[in-house]
């Protein structure tokens, strides 16, 4: 058992990634920035941070020379650049050092109306920039108690991968974040977040045993623990906890123990 763990481990390095949101200042990507570098820079998984877009700069300078990667929250789904007025494209987001990129998170699906086939073509856009997308899927409270979570998030997976192609969704990251679960303290069990995640494995076919897929929703070093240990959770995207240096260095922790 432990021998299949280390192998999955080779492919499926834990990755621990902070979902700033709108939230931050000069001043806050400075500080905090900061408090994590000691307590990050000795653990052997893989870290990352996605502040607001006009901070992603400042934030890759700090960052430079230490092992953690910096994503932004969303891109434009036009290539490059052009006319198109407040987009930011993801060759920009390459530009200043991110190397991954969130796409789809249900605030992006649900309070700016992104579609199944809008967040498809952000994805593609992501990879063509060369940045590695995390794809966030996930099922409504209403879905969940319909029994449609697996229908959900098996919808979202198909119009990627019919845009994208199964291989490019197999090589991104996914994220599991059930949006009952965001940002209202009520976790999925780590039972309920392992059936997702196998079925989301399953759907991915052979090479999903490759994927990586991260679970979110009101993770915190109480439960982070739990989550981690099932087999096919490969980390977090940690939203509210991951303003907090001193928590979500701690759940960064619990994911290197695993
Ligand atoms: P939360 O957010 O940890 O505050 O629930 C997670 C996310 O939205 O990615």
């Amino acid at each position: 058992m432990a021998v299949i763990r280390e192998a999955v481990r080779v492919t499926r390095k834990p990755l621990v990634a902070g979902n700033w949101k709108m939230h931050g200042s000069r001043d806050f990507v400075a500080a905090h920035l900061q408090a994590l570098e000691a307590p990050l820079s000795e653990l052997a998984i893989d870290i990352a941070v996605f502040p607001p877009a006009v901070y992603l700069d400042l934030a890759a300078r700090q960052l430079a020379g230490l092992p953690v990667a910096i994503g932004a929250q969303d891109l434009s789904l036009e290539e490059d650049s052009g006319a198109f007025t407040g987009e930011v494209s993801g060759a920009m987001l390459k530009d200043v050092g991110c190397s991954l990129v969130l796409v789809g998170h249900s605030e992006r699906r649900t309070i700016y109306g992104e579609s199944n086939e809008t967040v498809a073509k952000k994805f593609v856009a992501a990879c063509s920039a060369g940045l590695t997308p995390v794809l966030c899927v996930g099922e409504t409270l209403e879905q969940r108690e319909a029994g449609e979570t697996q229908q959900v998030v098996s919808a979202q997976l198909q119009a990627v991968a019919a845009v994208a192609g199964l291989d490019r969704l197999t090589a991104s990251i996914i994220a599991y974040e059930p949006v009952w679960a965001i940002g209202t303290g009520k976790t999925a069990t780590p039972d309920q977040a392992q059936e997702v995640h196998q079925g989301i494995r399953h759907w991915l076919g052979a090479e999903g045993a490759k994927t990586r897929i991260l679970y979110g929703g009101s993770v915190k070093a109480a439960n982070a623990r739990e989550l981690f240990s099932r087999p096919d959770i490969d980390g977090g995207l940690i939203g509210g906890a991951a303003l907090v240096p001193e928590e979500f260095s701690a759940i960064c922790r619990l994911a290197d123990q695993q």
